[in-house]
């Protein structure tokens, strides 16, 4: 099992190196299923434990892929004879896979998928997936731990109003649509980057979707799609994380290539607290602050703030000065890293989906568990700025969505290892 110690490492400098985003890579691969003829290719994919298992879902679905793991790039054929069988032992590794199941039913009119697992942060049911599936004219089975989706004739085009603009759901039903006969028109679809990078990838696949970025997507379905060369978005959420270190003391970190566009409420709350955030030709340079502000911050789908850079953020918060609100909109069961925080000296209140941080802190190291993959990234930041030694347990969760996050820590100057005990 490993462990990540860290000792009190002050102060960091440089420049970081991001990878192509874990969120946009897996639905891209999922839809690579869609393509009955020619390969395709990706390019700039991250070598995380997510990404395998997904490579691992479309292999047991007999896609054959090639990972060239030096050059990032991934080759996915899915021209031959599909099963339809996603295996139980994956799909509860990573819930996310639960979106091979629109572009597999739309290509071959069934679908067997094990219920997800992933991190535990609330229910996360699969209803608006799968109410969003059945307008298309797909037959649901739920089965208790597995659902079976049937469409024996294809899929119709239809109007589908998400009562929520899940992520998931929107990227199964809008890859299942390219092949509907007809017209699909999706309201209240979710607006990440990720599903633009999915939108650009179906399009030049051949498929017809306009809308790409607003919560109206209209798909004119088309009889089949080709493989094709794309290049994954840089991650965003990764980036936010060097962004939330470099805010902090006298850090200096410059993202290499970092979107703004894609972190606009971070940088605001950053440049609030009192942190510098310049935009360079090449990248976004943060420089921290030894007396940060507080802020109340909440979580909204995009283009709001992020659930998923929530955790780090609250240890900005507990360093600042006074108190500050976090606010959770988005998932119901996403502050369990506050108990693991509390363990370094943080002092927070919890009431209903909103916690209070009391600060400035003192951070103190300790043995912490990460309890899911942004609470590991955000005890690091903690354990970094800690007095001390601190231990961080249960890096299975970081791993699915940072590569190699302890040595680009130690490349900016941390005094992190990796150990196996
Ligand atoms: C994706 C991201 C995750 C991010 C989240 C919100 C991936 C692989 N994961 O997750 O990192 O935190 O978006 O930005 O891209 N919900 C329902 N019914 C459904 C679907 C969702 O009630 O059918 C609820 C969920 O329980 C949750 C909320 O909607 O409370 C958001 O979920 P969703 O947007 O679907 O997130 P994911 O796609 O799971």
């Amino acid at each position: 099992m490993d462990q990540i110690v860290i000792n009190d490492s002050s102060h960091l400098k440089g420049q970081v190196k991001i990878e192509g985003s874990k969120n946009a890579v897996l639905p891209i691969l999922a839809a690579t299923i869609l393509a009955s003829n020619d390969q395709s290719v990706i390019t700039n994919v991250p070598l995380l434990s997510d990404f395998y298992i997904m490579k691992s879902v479309l292999e047991s679905l007999n896609l054959k892929t090639q990972l060239n793991e030096s050059k990032n790039e991934i080759v996915v054929d899915a021209t031959g004879e599909l099963t339809h069988e996603a295996p139980f032992e994956l799909v509860t590794k990573m819930r996310a896979s639960i979106v091979v199941m629109g572009p597999l039913v739309a290509r071959t009119g069934y679908a067997k998928i094990s219920l997800p697992g992933g991190c535990a942060i609330g229910e996360r049911p699969i209803d608006l997936h799968l109410k969003g599936l059945e307008k298309l004219g797909v037959k649901i089975e739920d089965h208790g731990d597995f659902i079976e989706a049937f469409a024996k004739n294809g899929l119709i085009g239809n109007n589908i109003n998400l009562d929520f603009p899940s992520v998931g759901a929107t990227q199964n039903i809008l890859m299942a649509a390219t092949l509907a006969d007809g017209i699909t028109v999706i309201s209240n679809a979710a607006k990440e980057p990720e599903i633009i990078d999915l939108i650009n990838f179906l399009n030049k696949m051949g498929a017809k979707i306009i809308g790409k970025g607003t919560s109206t997507l209209t798909i004119t379905g088309v009889s089949s799609l080709l493989g094709v060369t794309h290049n994954v978005v840089q991650d965003r959420i990764e980036a936010g994380t060097f962004m939330v270190a470099g805010a902090i003391g006298n850090n200096d970190i410059k993202i290499l290539d970092a979107i703004k566009e894609h972190n606009e409420p971070l940088i605001d709350v950053l440049i609030k607290m009192g942190a510098s955030v310049s935009f360079e030709e090449d990248g976004i340079r943060v420089k921290g602050n030894y007396e940060l502000k507080s802020i109340n911050v909440e979580t909204e789908p995009y283009p709001g703030f992020p659930t998923d850079m929530q955790s780090q953020v609250t240890v900005l918060q507990a360093l600042s000065d006074g108190q500050s609100q976090m606010k959770e909109n988005v998932f119901e069961n996403r502050f369990m890293h506050m108990q693991e925080l509390n363990k370094m000296g943080v002092n927070f209140r919890q009431e209903g989906n909103t916690i209070k941080i009391n600060g400035s802190t003192h951070l103190k190291g300790a043995e912490v568990d990460a309890t899911d993959l942004r609470a590991a990234a955000s005890l690091i930041i903690a354990g970094l700025n800690a007095s001390g030694k601190t231990v961080v347990n249960n890096l299975k969760y970081l791993d699915r969505g940072y590569f190699k996050f302890h040595k680009k820590l130690s490349d900016l100057g941390a005094n992190i290892q990796r150990i196996s005990k």
